[in-house]
């Protein structure tokens, strides 16, 4: 049986750390990619994993290359390449050179990689995501974000730490864009099966959620010389596993939305169901007042730097 292969474009942290996750976990083999200019640096992160694997026993091929050649016919194809943060730096900051690099990396995926599903972690990430589908072509299931995972990864631990409880135990929810708009649902968050607002006062919560906003941020500002990967990229080893495995899992991805909840045809933050096809479902909720303003302003603020990025790319 043919193996799943993912091909992993930038081979930074959050890369290299993708590659790491989805090894340990035997997805398949897996491709790591960066530019000419890193010379031989892909291919000894590479092969530092291929040596990790008789002490943690996982049986991938790992193979780290600057050539698209070597990704052909990948099945999953993450999208790390890009500059990160620096103290001080909101991810919008990002725009023009990221939407640069996504543009080139999407152009040579698109040759050689024309069946995969494709997730874009470069940031500014909601507009990144809608750059990767315009210059690939491909159906809009098959291109999607990862922000949503990560979010409520920090949610879920802020409260397994606030509550003294397992994070397997936090079931939680957050939507809209991968930004300071991104919108915490209280009301779709549980611990234990308990709802969250029968746990804590509002104050607390909202607290939680001002801390879950501003998580990216708190990390770039301990790093000060990048932002975080840890995090990010084991987010991208479940997604690229719900995909690999057809698992059908219920998470919160930067899904393109149409009719659903009104975007009117950009990326944001939504539940979905994420199987083999890629965004398989998009699950529509019912939001009430509060989370519906909070969400417009997230699409609005997406839809501001999709703007951006298509002036950018015509100048
Ligand atoms: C973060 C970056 C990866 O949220 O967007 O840490």
């Amino acid at each position: 049986m043919r193996r799943a292969k993912i091909t992993i474009v930038g081979a930074g942290n959050v890369g290299a750390t993708t590659a790491h996750w989805c090894a340990a976990a035997e997805l398949g083999d897996i491709v790591l990619l960066d530019i000419p200019q890193t010379e031989d640096m892909p291919r000894g992160k590479a092969l530092d994993l291929m040596q990790a694997s008789p002490i943690i026993g996982y049986d991938s091929q790992i193979v780290g290359t600057t050539s698209y050649d070597d990704t052909a016919d990948s099945d999953v194809v993450v999208i790390t390449a890009g500059i990160p943060r620096k103290p001080g730096m909101s991810r919008d900051d990002l725009l023009s050179t990221n939407a640069k690099i996504v543009s080139l990396v999407s152009e040579q995926i698109k040759k050689s990689s024309p069946n995969a599903v494709v997730i874009v972690v470069s940031n500014p990430l909601d507009a990144m995501v809608q750059r990767a589908l315009q210059v690939t072509g491909f159906p809009h299931q098959r291109v999607l974000g990862q922000a949503g995972v990560l979010d409520t990864a920090r949610y879920r631990t802020f409260f397994a730490m606030e509550l003294g409880v397992s994070v397997e135990d936090v079931s939680a929810l957050l939507m809209g864009g991968h930004g300071d708009t991104m919108v915490p649902m209280p009301s779709c968050t549980s611990v234990g099966g308990i709802p969250v607002t029968r746990l804590l006062d509002r104050k607390r919560l909202d607290e939680i959620v001002d801390r879950t906003r501003k998580g990216g941020a708190e990390i770039v500002s301990l790093l000060k010389t990048g932002s975080a990967y840890y995090a990010p990229a084991a987010a991208c080893a479940q997604m690229a596993e719900a995909i690999i495995r057809d698992k059908k899992r219920l998470i919160p991805c930067a899904a393109y939305c149409d009719k659903e909840y009104g975007v009117g045809g950009y990326y944001v933050g939504v539940p979905v169901v994420l199987g083999a096809a890629g965004v398989e479902r998009i699950v529509e909720l019912d939001l009430d007042a509060q989370e519906r303003a909070d969400f417009q302003k997230s699409v609005d603020a997406v839809k501001e730097l999709v703007k951006t990025v298509g002036e950018l790319m015509a100048g």
